[in-house]
């Protein structure tokens, strides 16, 4: 089955899906993007996700590509054309496209909106949850406006391309304090000795992830014991449990850091509990 992308107004077989060789966000990262995982074709944390991609709108003064309600029905339009039942929907805006120049284009210039969705194989990922994954750390080298989503990934991807090469799934990014800010793609969780959750606190330096907040819901329905404060990599190298939080993963053990084995090189069970229960708690729409 040919895949079909949402290209500014139009549903275009994914050969034919294409934005300008001007459009800011090929030519400047100038852009901004949401994923949101689909699970029974129904999407996870929607709200949470959309309330994301105003705020990154809002902090790059960059038009909203259409309302909330309209955008809505593209995702789900998307969805549908490409039969996913379990998957991920990509939604980008950039500043649209014009002339090369740094500074904004003219105001009214149409942003580029564009709306993908790919199946995944949900068995696949909850045999790597089983298994746990490794992670590696790297020094984070990227600017301070992360907690904006977007699509300048260029530190991100050299992170988890030294990942994959060096055997693992994830990069944990490391502050100049030697503290985890958060994973290449994820958030960075550990648990302590005295079984206390521990995620780093929200600021420029993170991105707020939604899965993130919808673990902390379920922490706090299950009143377990949680800090949020930044952690060292020692710390985690200590941990009784580590864990990466996404949406397109949902929570998943990390069992293994920089080759140290983490618990028993198993998947801890707090990580586990919350993987377990995490669709009971997220909103499905
Ligand atoms: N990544 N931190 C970074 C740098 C991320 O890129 C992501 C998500 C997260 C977790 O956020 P959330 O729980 O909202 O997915 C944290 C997505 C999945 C991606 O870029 O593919």
């Amino acid at each position: 089955m040919s895949r079909i992308a949402y290209v500014n107004g139009r549903y275009l077989p994914r050969g034919d899906a294409m934005v300008g060789i001007e459009d800011r966000g090929f030519q400047f990262a100038d852009g901004v993007y949401e994923v949101c995982e689909v699970r029974g074709g129904k999407l996870v944390d929607e709200r949470r996700h959309m309330a994301r991609l105003q705020r990154s709108l809002d902090l790059l003064r960059m038009d909203r590509p259409m309302p909330a309600s309209s955008l809505a029905i593209v995702m789900r339009e998307t969805i549908r054309r490409n039969r996913v039942t379990n998957g991920v929907v990509y939604v980008q805006v950039t500043r649209g496209e014009m002339r090369r120049d740094f500074p904004f284009p003219p105001a009214g210039t149409p942003p580029t909106v564009v709306v993908t969705a790919r199946s995944n194989d949900p068995a696949k990922i909850d045999a790597q949850a089983e298994a746990g994954i490794a992670v590696i750390t790297v020094p984070d080298e990227r600017w301070r406006h992360v907690d904006i989503k977007s699509v300048a990934l260029l530190p991100n991807v050299l992170a988890k391309q030294q990942a994959r090469e060096q055997g693992a799934r994830e990069a944990w990014l490391v502050d100049a304090q030697g503290r985890v800010t958060e994973g290449a793609s994820s958030t960075a969780w550990i648990v302590t000795r005295d079984g206390v959750l521990v995620t780093r606190p929200l600021g420029g330096d993170i991105l707020p992830g939604i899965t993130r907040s919808v673990v902390m819901d379920l922490i706090a329905e299950q009143g377990l014991r949680f800090e949020e404060r930044a952690f060292t990599v020692e710390e985690a190298y200590a941990a009784r449990e580590a864990f990466v939080t996404s949406a397109s993963q949902s929570v998943m053990p990390v069992v293994e850091i920089d080759g140290r084995p983490i618990g028993n090189r198993a998947p801890g069970m707090t990580a586990t509990a919350l993987r377990r229960d995490y669709h009971g708690t997220a909103e499905l729409t």
